[in-house]
């Protein structure tokens, strides 16, 4: 969408008369006015718009049931998670506490799916004591530990193996998973996969279901999914076939990708295509195999939540220096992480002026001590002024939810916007938040100091 002097990333945006940006009818200045900045201000319309546009291209495209089960941790804020829960996603967790976070989103237990890097059995027996619906192995020494757990509880573990295809995955090498050599899953062209799937079918408590991947994140290309799903039907091929395993269900992950830049915008990965090309490989290759149709599941997060949130932060202040304009925000790198971690590029625009066109080239910084919180650099503005009001795009995934504390700086709160009005769904942090965990010790309190 091409506005006077912006392009912006999906239909619920708009730019009203008086050159404001508009986010489904809700003037951005004027919630900023009303909430304060810094403020996350999320979209249910564009949340439930996101998880239509996928499921409905599997249904267009699969003949079997595909579960979308979202990944929360892209962006933990109950009313996110319960927005999805009403949509009828599952949730994949990825540890105790998200798990927790589902449920009290309301996510029914037989629709949790528990992912995980490294767990103990004592995580094993809380997932089977709330009953979660799939746990999802990620080693053999994870298998046995699922096993000690189910048979202490009398219960059964339903398990899915996690399998790391080794392919080339292009994407940033931080959020790369199903690469050869990474701390995630069990490796196929080794044999390795194979091995865990045949000690896994013999041990007491665990029932395996299925086949999981996930072969990474800000993937913006169909064909590296194509590819993993042909390694991964392969490979439930040669399950079948010399362990007469019959996979129920294949999850294939998350990782989609959502455009950040304007000029993307018309590039966003195809989601039609990708359902038609994956639902070909699978029903072609289960046919060939002689299996029938696996449950599908995927697990997105960014593709569900990225382009649903921004974040408004005030211009506290600009200065010239010898290299160039910065333009100082109320917010910082500690509020939108993935800039520190994979050097993400955030859109920005000023919601004041969103009608201008632009006309000098700045940076934009936040306020904390290190050198590297620079949000955004040389980018093209209208003319920058202290109290001008920027919007910062598609935050919603990765950002609140790997939030980092730096310089005391408490972490924002969000509003949803929707037809019940923009309803405040996580309050801010406060300094009582901050200092909630610290304790002074009587001795040390009452201790007299040489200055004193
Ligand atoms: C196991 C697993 N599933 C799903 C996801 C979600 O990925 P994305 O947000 O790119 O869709 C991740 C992200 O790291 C993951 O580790």
């Amino acid at each position: 969408m091409a506005h006077a002097g912006v392009k912006l990333p999906h239909e619920g945006f708009s730019v009203n008369r008086l050159g404001h940006l508009v986010l489904d009818g809700y003037d951005l200045v004027e919630l900023a006015e009303k909430f304060g900045t810094p403020l996350y201000v999320v979209s249910e319309g564009r949340l439930r718009e996101n998880y239509r546009r996928l499921a409905d291209a599997f249904k267009a495209h699969y003949p079997g049931e595909t579960i979308i089960a979202y990944a929360v941790k892209a962006n933990f804020t109950l009313a996110i998670i319960r927005v999805f829960a009403l949509e009828g996603a599952w949730a994949e967790t990825f540890t105790g506490p998200e798990l927790h976070m589902a449920l009290m989103a309301g996510v029914k237990p037989e629709r949790i799916l528990l992912t995980g890097a490294s767990r103990l059995e004592n995580d094993f027996r809380e997932a089977l004591e709330v009953r979660v619906g799939l746990i999802v192995a990620d080693s053999l020494p994870e298998l046995y530990r699922i096993s000690r757990a189910a048979v202490e509880l009398g219960a059964e573990a339903k398990v899915l193996i996690r399998v790391n295809p080794a392919l080339e995955v292009p994407t940033h090498p931080s959020i790369a998973t199903g690469v050869r050599g990474t701390k995630f899953g069990v490796d196929v062209p080794s044999g390795d996969a194979f091995k865990a799937f045949e000690e896994a079918l013999g041990l007491d408590g665990v029932r395996v279901l299925g086949v999981h991947t996930h072969i990474g994140s800000r993937i913006m290309r169909v064909e590296p999914f194509i590819e993993a799903a042909s390694c991964i039907v392969d490979f439930a091929g040669e399950l079948n076939s010399r362990l007469g395993f019959k996979p129920e269900y294949l999850d294939l992950g998350g990782g989609f990708g959502i455009p950040y830049k304007p000029e993307e915008y018309s590039e966003a990965l195809n989601l039609n295509l990708l359902a038609e090309k994956i639902s070909e490989a699978i029903i072609e290759g289960f046919k060939k195999n002689g299996l029938r149709l696996p449950k599908l599941i995927f697990e997105p997060g960014r593709s569900l939540v990225g382009d649903a949130e921004l974040l408004l932060a005030k211009v506290r202040n600009v200065k010239e220096t010898p290299s160039g304009k910065y333009v100082f925000l109320d917010a910082s790198t500690n509020h939108l992480t993935p800039v520190l971690l994979v050097d993400q590029y955030f859109e920005i625009v000023l919601a004041n002026k969103a009608d201008r066109a632009a006309e000098e080239t700045v940076s934009f910084a936040g306020s904390l001590c290190f050198t590297a919180d620079v949000i955004a650099l040389n980018r093209r503005a209208p003319k920058v002024e202290p109290g001008d009001l920027a919007a910062v795009l598609s935050v919603g995934a990765y950002c609140k939810s790997s939030c980092m504390v730096h310089n005391a700086q408490p972490k924002p709160p969000t509003v949803m916007l929707s037809s019940r009005g923009a309803e405040m769904v996580q309050r801010g942090e406060t300094l009582d938040d901050l200092v909630a965990r610290d304790l002074i010790p009587p001795g040390l309190y009452h201790a007299s100091s040489e200055q004193s």
